[in-house]
């Protein structure tokens, strides 16, 4: 393969889980690594993907405690590459989003090791293909943005709490199960109303995904109870009024009702 020379890093992104939604470009690259570095959060389904031989290294992390530190990965990768592999670092959903892609990418180049990223499809946007609930819809959302919800030790969340409470963007909160009921509580004291929908989504496009469909003056309470396995993420937002569950509680309430809507 004449784009994967040897000493060469390319920084993949495997999608949320489902094989099928990787990039042809990505399957292909990953059929001619020597050395595929992985996350923890790269599906089976893709990991069964990678030829028989390949060295497989999972530098994968566990919340609260890393496998191996972020150092130790960019070191490794620099030495992998400098030793003439073709080395595939494969990272869950999209490297460039909350993937720490472009760290590995900066400390490469210093050490003159050519780094390329291939993108792959973001949680966000395969729990919203997952579930029917649009990122963006006309009348409902007019942007979405990205945020973490993790925070460093002893830290408290360093987000913009004020201009997250807008009605009128849907809000995916990323690494946010731990901390949902403080996300929660601000949105609302910045002016989100209780009643907002949320959709928490977990294993989005797997075989193990799970939603819960709460609401922002519920959803802390709820992922206490329902306690969704790892990974999991929020939508916020009057999008998730189209979630098909809502959608059909609306259409029997108005049919029951006896009004002509659908007239
Ligand atoms: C370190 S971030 C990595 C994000 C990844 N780079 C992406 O673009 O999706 C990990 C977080 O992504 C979210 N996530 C990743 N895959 C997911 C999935 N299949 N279902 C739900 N959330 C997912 C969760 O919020 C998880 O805590």
């Amino acid at each position: 393969m004449r784009d994967f020379s040897p000493g060469r890093v390319f920084l993949i992104g495997a999608g949320p889980g489902d094989p099928e939604l990787m990039t042809l470009k990505a399957a292909r690259l990953l059929q001619s690594a020597d050395v595929v570095v992985h996350d923890r959060l790269v599906s089976d389904g893709i990991m069964a993907m990678i030829p028989d031989g390949v060295r497989l290294i999972d530098v994968g992390k566990m919340a609260g405690h890393h496998k191996l530190a972020q150092d130790k990965i960019n070191t490794l990768l620099v030495e992998l590459a400098l030793a003439g592999h073709r080395v595939v670092r494969l990272k869950g959903g999209d490297p460039l989003i909350f993937g720490r892609g472009s760290e590995e990418a900066e400390v490469l180049r210093a050490a003159g090791i050519p780094v390329e990223y291939v993108p792959g499809i973001t949680a966000a946007q395969g729990a919203a293909a997952a579930t029917g609930v649009p990122l963006t819809h006309r009348g409902l959302a007019t942007g979405v943005r990205y945020v973490t919800g993790h925070r460093a030790k002893d830290a408290g969340l360093d987000l913009d709490w004020a201009s997250l409470a807008s009605e009128d963007t849907t809000l995916v909160v990323y690494m946010g199960a731990a901390n949902i009921a403080e996300i929660a509580f601000q949105l609302m004291r910045h002016g989100l109303p209780a009643g907002m929908p949320v959709l928490a989504v977990s294993g989005a496009t797997t075989p193990q995904e799970e939603r819960i469909l709460s609401t922002l003056g519920s959803v802390a309470a709820d992922v206490a109870t329902r306690a969704p396995e790892a990974p999991v993420l929020f939508m916020i937002g009057r999008v998730v009024e189209l979630y098909p569950e809502i959608a059909l509680a609306d259409a029997l309430a108005c049919e029951g009702a006896g009004m002509a809507a659908y007239a």
